[in-house]
């Protein structure tokens, strides 16, 4: 097979996205604030920033009538975990998939750990609940466990070889490992090790809440290969490695073409971010090698799947099609290199309604 392109994905990539942009990316680190701060300048930032929706009193009934309600913090009950490191990953990233936005880049780290530690506040008081003996919990460094997994979404069978990575700020990459594939995204505490109470055969149960979920969770191919005849064919990937350097955890795979030709070795993490107070996460890929491949394209991204909605100098903003749901912006951000490796990132936002406000104010953010 013929290649046009010593990089292997630049075909590709070049169709979709023009620019390597990380300086767009939405996970810039906020200035940290030098002051103390503490539950009662937390009181002005909860009224300016969350009161809108929660409630002046924490009540859940806010100014902003929401199709899905804000949360009451009166009771105290949380599904994304009720400790002040939990609260402060969820104000700092939002909620995909709600109204709850991420203040990662609009308010400083003090600012958000006040604010976690003052929703507490407003709460009865706590009774600390001791995670059960099996919760693994990711604490100082991403963790990686292997296991068997329950099905992701109702109607999908369970997954015999499944693989959870649970990085800093609270998400959870789930994925199958024959073949490999990212089936979703989860947020919340990490995983309950079912599998360590001794019974066999008993699986992982993944705490967090799925978020996202790739290609309707079935995850037998992320990537396809384009055919000789200008077709698209899913691209198998068999799982080499995962590793945790510097407080991330990566996944490496091969893409092994269906010819005799070398294979695409693929390394990718992801985190959460949040762009102009939309949640969501990143992919980021890193590929090396692998001339045996002309074009490949992320499933999720083929072109009956997603529509164009803006193009910016910084990369472009596609919206995934979907009936019903709350639609899922994907913002890509193009090739780079970094050392040897040539790098891909792909964001994907979670919906708010795609009203014309909204969307002129995502694209803003594209330009
Ligand atoms: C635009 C409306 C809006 C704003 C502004 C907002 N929130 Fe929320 N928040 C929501 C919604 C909606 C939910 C419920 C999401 C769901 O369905 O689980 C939520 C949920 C939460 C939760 C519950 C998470 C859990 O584990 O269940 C916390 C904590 C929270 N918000 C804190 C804040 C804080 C602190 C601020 C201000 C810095 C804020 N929110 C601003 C809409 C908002």
């Amino acid at each position: 097979m013929k290649y046009q392109s010593a990089c292997p994905w630049t075909t590709a990539v070049a169709v979709l996205a023009c620019f390597w942009a990380l300086a767009a990316c939405g996970d810039q680190t906020s200035q940290e604030s030098e002051s103390e701060t503490n539950l009662v300048e937390a009181e002005p930032l909860y009224q300016a920033h969350c009161a809108l929706c929660h409630g002046k009193d924490g009540d859940g009934q806010g100014a902003l009538v929401l199709d899905r309600p804000a949360r009451s913090f009166l009771k105290g009950a949380f599904s994304f975990g009720n400790t002040e490191e939990a609260l402060f990953r969820t104000i700092s990233n939002g909620i995909g998939g709600t109204p709850m936005p991420g203040f990662k880049s609009t308010l400083s780290d003090e600012q958000r750990r006040a604010l976690a530690a003052y929703v507490i506040a407003l709460g009865p008081e706590q009774v600390q609940v001791r995670p059960g003996e099996s919760e693994y919990q990711v604490t100082d460094r991403p963790l990686v466990v292997r296991g068997g997994l329950p099905p992701i979404a109702d109607g999908l069978a369970p997954v015999n070889r499944g693989l959870l990575v649970g990085g800093l700020d609270g998400l959870t990459f789930e994925y199958n490992t024959k073949p490999l594939a990212l089936l979703g995204v989860r947020q919340g505490e990490f995983v309950d090790r079912k599998d360590w109470q001794g019974r066999g055969g008993a699986s992982l149960q993944p705490l967090g809440v799925v978020s996202h979920l790739i290609d309707g969770g079935f995850g037998t191919c992320n990537w396809e290969a384009e055919t000789g005849s200008g077709g698209w064919i899913p691209q198998p990937a068999a799982l080499v490695a995962t590793t945790v350097l510097e407080g991330r955890a990566w996944v490496e795979y091969d893409l092994i073409p269906g010819h005799s030709g070398e294979a695409l070795r693929v390394k990718e993490t992801g985190l959460a971010i949040s762009l102009g107070g939309w949640p969501g996460f990143q992919r980021i890929f890193h590929v090396i090698g692998g001339l045996g491949f002309e074009r490949l394209r992320l499933a999720e991204l083929a072109d009956h799947k997603v529509e164009l909605v803006a193009k910016g100098p910084a990369g472009r903003l596609l919206r995934r099609l979907s009936e019903g749901e709350e639609p899922t912006f994907y913002f890509k951000h193009g090739l780079g290199m970094e050392g040897d490796d040539q790098v891909m990132i792909v964001d994907t936002l979670f919906g708010l309604a795609p009203t014309d406000e909204n969307l002129k104010a995502l694209k803003e953010l594209v330009q």
